[in-house]
């Protein structure tokens, strides 16, 4: 007799199946760390960097556990096969690099496809990072970098998800799920290093490395959410940030790598340093030598020291002397070894070296596709006057003008990873590929992206009147964003603003293709010229899909994820901000405001247009009241009122309107992306869980309050329809 066995067998003998695998890692573990010795120990905890220095030896004799920076099947192959076959324990080493938007088929940066609001495209983006990488021997990537970003002068807002904690959390999942795949052993997934924990994009004035001074709520609220929500997706590391927080540097900060990773998250994996941070912490002046550094650092929960050389030289000492526990530093030892189990390295050393693969599996045509889906959503169309884009590729003449039109390195941004400029189609080239030999395309170059020189204005102003439209690119140069990249002018560098002005006074109709890694400050472009395409750095296959918007071949969907400030002086600008007891008011001079700018910003959090418009109406809740544990279901009428089909991406705000602490004027939560065709509405439907109002109270409580809750749904963070509802703590 055929017996059909119940469910929750099969989840019994599968979770009981996962609980032995994970007994059997953490007795292999144990039975390791049992017969090293304390300078073997060590060695597990330092990283190196593959320059000039050899390693070798170090490798060979089990002072190394990880090395970064090394490329290609070959190198790794050579350097693991010393740590497996030559060094006593032959524990394997771990190959980390910087995956920040891609390997060689360069994606996007991070910050212009979270302007996507699309999470399965951005998990496919990585796992297409994922496959290249690890088929280029790597097996860690220090990504998603999730730093909520307030402060555009800061040049690492390029490397995340922009300014919203909400967004943000989903988006670092994502990217955790897109590195690590389905399963850590498999050959292409590659260990995500979540960073840089935490508060790094808090810098006073935007200033890299600068110091932090934030309270512990919103650091609770604002800066912490997207890495627990990355820890929750399952993420395998973490990196510590540089910079210090109310006098504690994140390398030496064991309430935030112990308490409240370990403590209160539950995070089992292992923490790696910033690049030399454990040492930069003599410079804090919190401790006086390496050795009190390393101490200090392996107290407070970082496992692994990149290249700062405190490990490697002094941490062996501090535990013999017994500075510090070898308990400590068993754990720390287990952190590292577990996950290099985990991700197979045990089973298979060489899993991320097979040179076959290396030349199949990088740069391949349905990688670059995707990076050009990519690149499409990623776009945000700022301004479109008088639907001068898209324009039509019948067009008789185009004068594409501007130093970023015909370059092939900046479009692959800062933190390019593998990527090569040989590999990238510039937006000459990609406006051309669109165009028949009826349409003459001239390019002048006009001027270098920070010179001073005016020198080409000519060419390019003659060359614009002779044209039918003007296609002006301009923007930042990839260096100008990333680490170490700090603007204290959002302005468009050198003179390039100049030769917009001397383009629109040509009378030609000018398109301006923006391409930089943050926000700008550009009230002038913004008020003069009729329309304007963000395109952030698309990688390489920025050309195509900057082509495929201007002629409409994709109609642009992306929303801005941080705000853009009218001029440098107004920033921190950020949507979700505090009312203020005299909230701005422009008519009145006594209010929270600058005297000499509106107070509103360029553009908001959230904004974008499209092709064709939308209408929202019918905003309606499916009670007036929302009880402790349950939920409401707000729904909207989303309209194409155009004549073209698009995607909307439509948004959810509350606002909290009397609690014990003050609370933003709208905090997002929730949005979803809607195809709709010319005429037709579709209805929206969030589900809004009183779990999502919770906030720290004044007693540091993470709960809700009883009262009223305003919510929004719009387009963007400014405009939109308005409800009441109440929430009922029972
Ligand atoms: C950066 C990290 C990066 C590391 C390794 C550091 O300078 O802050 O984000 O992962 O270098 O390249």
């Amino acid at each position: 007799m055929k017996r059909i066995l119940p469910l929750s067998f099969f989840i019994l003998l599968f979770s009981n199946s996962l609980l032995i695998a994970q007994k059997s890692i953490e007795q292999r573990v144990d039975s390791l760390i049992a017969i090293m010795t304390i300078d073997e120990k060590v060695g597990q905890l330092v990283q190196f960097n593959n320059g000039p220095i050899d390693r070798t030896q170090l490798i060979r004799e089990g002072k190394a556990g990880s090395l970064l920076n090394v490329l290609g099947t070959t190198d790794t192959r050579k350097f693991q096969r010393i740590a497996v076959e030559e060094s006593r324990l032959k524990i394997p080493l771990i190959f980390g690099f910087d995956v920040i938007h891609g390997y060689r088929t360069t994606f996007p940066i991070p910050l212009a496809t979270a302007c996507t609001w699309d999470p399965g495209l951005i998990e496919k983006a990585e796992r297409v990072a994922a496959t290249e990488a690890t088929a280029a021997g790597l097996n860690w990537t220090f990504a998603p970098m999730v730093d909520i970003a307030r402060d555009p002068r800061w040049g690492r807002i390029a490397e995340g998800a922009g300014e919203d904690p909400y967004l943000g959390s989903i988006i670092a999942a994502a990217r955790v799920r897109g590195f690590q795949g389905t399963d850590l052993a498999s050959p292409t997934s590659l260990l995500a290093c979540v960073k840089h924990f935490a508060a790094y994009g808090g810098a006073e004035g935007g200033r890299d490395y600068n110091t932090v001074d934030i309270s512990e709520r919103t650091l609770r609220e604002v800066y912490l959410p997207p890495f627990r929500a990355a820890v929750k997706a399952g993420a395998g590391s973490l990196m510590c940030s540089f910079n210090e927080i109310d006098g504690t540097p994140s390398s030496g900060n064991r309430k935030l790598l112990t308490d409240i990773l370990r403590g209160e998250w539950g995070f089992d994996g292992f923490v790696v340093s910033d690049w030399g941070s454990i040492g930069e912490m003599i410079q804090h002046g919190v401790v006086a030598d390496q050795k009190q550094a390393a101490i200090l650092s392996l107290h407070a929960g970082v496992d692994m020291d990149m290249e700062s050389n405190c490990y490697a030289y002094d941490l062996a000492a501090a535990v013999k002397e017994r500075r510090l526990p070898e308990a400590e530093l068993n754990e720390a030892v287990q952190r590292v070894l577990r996950e290099k189990f985990r991700i197979g390295l045990f089973d298979n050393p060489y899993k991320n070296c097979d040179a076959e693969r290396e030349q199949r599996d990088i740069l391949t045509p349905a990688h670059r596709q995707l990076a050009r889906t990519v690149a499409d959503q990623s776009i945000v169309l700022l301004k479109n006057q008088g639907d001068l884009l898209p324009l039509k590729n019948n067009i008789r003449s185009i004068a594409v003008i501007g130093p970023l039109a015909d370059d092939q390195n900046d479009p692959l941004g800062p933190w390019s990873g593998h990527g090569r400029g040989e590999d990238v189609v510039t937006v000459l080239q990609g406006i051309k590929a669109k165009l028949s030999s009826q349409t003459k395309v001239r390019f002048v170059r006009g001027c270098g992206i920070n010179d001073s020189s005016t020198d080409g204005f000519k060419e390019a102003t003659k060359t614009a009147r002779e044209s039918d439209v003007v296609i002006a690119v301009v923007g930042e140069a990839a260096g100008m964003s990333g680490e170490a990249a700090s603007r204290s002018f959002l302005g468009l560098p050198g003179v390039q603003e100049q030769l917009v002005q001397a383009l629109e006074a040509t009378g030609k109709p000018v398109v301006i293709v923006l391409m930089n890694g943050r926000p700008l400050a550009i009230p002038w472009i913004a008020e003069h010229v009729p329309a304007i395409v963000e395109t952030w750095f698309l990688g390489v296959e920025a050309g195509n899909a900057i082509a495929d918007v201007l002629f409409g071949d994709y109609n642009p969907s992306g929303k801005i994820t941080a705000t853009f400030p009218r001029t440098t002086g107004q920033v921190p600008c950020y949507y979700n901000h505090k009312h203020t007891g005299r909230p701005a008011d422009d008519t009145v001079k006594w209010t929270s405001r600058y005297i000499d700018i509106p107070s509103i910003p360029l553009y908001p959090f959230g904004y974008g247009l499209s092709y064709t418009t939308f209408s929202y109406n019918g905003l309606a809740l499916s009670s007036g009241k929302l009880h402790s544990n349950d939920s409401i279901v707000v729904t909207a009428v989303v309209k194409n009122t155009g004549n073209r089909a698009g995607e909307e991406i439509a948004q959810l705000y509350i606002h909290d309107e009397v609690a014990s602490v003050t609370r933003p004027v709208k905090e997002l939560k929730g949005f979803e992306k809607v195809a709709v065709v010319p005429g037709e509405s579709k209805t929206i439907r969030f589900v809004l869980k009183a779990d999502q109002l919770r906030f720290y109270d004044l007693s540091m409580n993470w709960t809700v309050e009883a009262g009223k809750f305003k919510v929004f749904v719009g387009p963007n963070s400014t405009e939109g329809l308005e409800a009441e509802f109440e929430y009922v703590n029972q």
